[in-house]
C-alpha cells in the first residue's frame, strides 16, 4: 500500500521574538535562521521517518531544489514533484517566542500552481486501497479529493490552514479520515464553543463519512473511528523549543501507522510521542524525529 501525500513545501523564515508583534507595532528579533517546511513537505518527511512508504506530489520554484534534497534524503519518493520556474517556491515567515509557540505568515507560489492535468498524470501512478494525504496549501484540493474518491483511494484531509474556500468543498463529504484541531473542528462543524467531545460530536454529524481525529494541544488527541472513541495524551521529553511542525508530525505518524496496520490506538500513541519529542527541537522537518528515536525515548511525563 503506497501513500500520496499532495501538498506544499515551504522555505521557513524564521524568527526567535520577544514576542507576538502586534499592529502597528516593530519589534526586533532575537535570531533568525531557514529551516526546510510546508505542511506538505512535513507530513511527508513525517511519514517516511515513521517508517511510509511515501510518494510526494507538489510543485518547487527554482530556488526550492534544497527541499526536493531534503525530502530524498529522507526517503520520500520525488517522482511527482514538479519544477515550475515561473514564481517562487513557497515560503512562510514565522514568529516563533520562548513558550516555542508560533503565528505564521504563508505565501503560496508554486504551490498555488498545482494543475488539475498535474493532478490526473500523477494519480494515474496509484491504485484502490492507496493512501492520499493532503493539506490546504496547494491549489485544486476539492478535485483532488473526489479524483482520488472516484479511485477507490482513502483519502485523508488535515484542512490545514482554514480557508472560507475550503469551508465550501463538497469533497468533504467524500472524505474517509479528516485530521483537525479544535479551533478547526469548530469553523467546519460551525460550533462556537463546547467541550471536545461535544466538538467531535458537532463535526461528525456534518460529515459523517469520515473517521475523525482533533488534535487538542497540550490536552493530547480524541479521535472517533467507526463509532468508536479513542483518548490520546501527550508526551513531555524536556523543554518546549519550537511547535512548529508537532502538528504534521502527529498526522504523518498516525497515517503511517494505519497504513502498516496498527490500530487506532497505537497510531494516536505513536503519533502522540513522535510530535512531544518534535517540539524539543527548532525547525518543522529538521525536528521529525525517526521511528527508532520514537520508540527508544523516555518521556519526562
Ligand atoms: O505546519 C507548519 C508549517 O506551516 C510550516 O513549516 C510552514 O511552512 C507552514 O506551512
Amino acid at each position: 500500500m503506497k501513500i500520496l501525500n499532495y501538498g506544499s513545501l515551504n522555505i521557513d523564515h524564521v524568527y526567535r521574538m520577544p514576542a507576538f508583534v502586534k499592529a502597528g507595532e516593530t519589534l526586533s528579533a532575537t535570531d533568525c535562521a531557514l529551516h526546510t517546511g510546508g505542511k506538505g513537505l512535513n507530513q511527508s518527511v513525517a511519514l517516511a521517518r515513521a517508517g511510509a512508504e511515501v510518494y510526494h506530489g507538489g510543485k518547487i520554484g527554482a530556488d526550492g531544489i534544497d527541499l526536493k534534497s531534503f525530502l530524498e534524503s529522507a526517503g520520500v519518493n520525488c517522482d511527482h514533484l514538479r519544477i515550475d520556474s515561473a514564481v517562487p517556491t513557497g515560503h512562510a515567515i514565522i514568529q516563533v517566542v520562548d513558550s516555542g509557540e508560533n503565528c505564521i505568515i504563508i505565501y503560496g507560489g508554486t504551490n498555488s500552481r498545482v494543475t488539475r492535468e498535474e493532478i490526473d498524470d500523477t494519480l494515474a501512478h496509484f491504485d484502490t486501497g492507496d493512501y492520499l494525504l493532503l493539506q490546504n496549501e496547494i491549489s485544486n484540493v476539492n478535485y483532488l479529493i473526489h479524483r482520488a474518491h472516484e479511485k477507490g483511494m482513502i483519502v485523508v484531509l488535515n484542512p490545514s490552514p482554514i480557508t472560507k474556500a475550503l469551508t465550501e468543498y463538497d469533497g468533504l463529504a467524500l472524505l474517509d479520515w479528516m485530521i483537525v484541531n479544535q479551533g478547526e473542528a469548530e469553523t467546519l462543524a460551525g460550533v462556537s464553543e463546547g467541550d471536545s467531545l461535544s466538538v467531535l460530536a458537532a463535526l461528525h454529524a456534518k460529515y459523517p463519512r469520515a473517521n475523525l481525529v482533533m488534535t487538542l494541544g497540550k490536552r493530547g488527541a480524541v479521535c472517533l473511528a467507526d463509532g468508536a472513541i479513542f483518548t490520546g495524551r501527550t508526551y513531555t521529553y524536556g523543554k518546549r523549543v519550537d511547535t512548529t511542525g508537532a502538528g504534521d508530525t502527529f498526522t504523518g505518524y498516525f497515517i503511517a501507522g494505519l497504513a502498516r496496520g496498527c490500530s487506532v490506538a497505537e497510531s494516536m500513541e505513536l503519533a502522540g510521542r513522535a510530535a512531544g519529542l518534535s517540539i524539543t527541537k527548532a525547525g518543522a522537518a529538521e525536528s521529525i524525529p525517526d521511528l527508532a528515536t520514537v520508540k527508544n525515548a523516555v518521556p519526562v511525563d
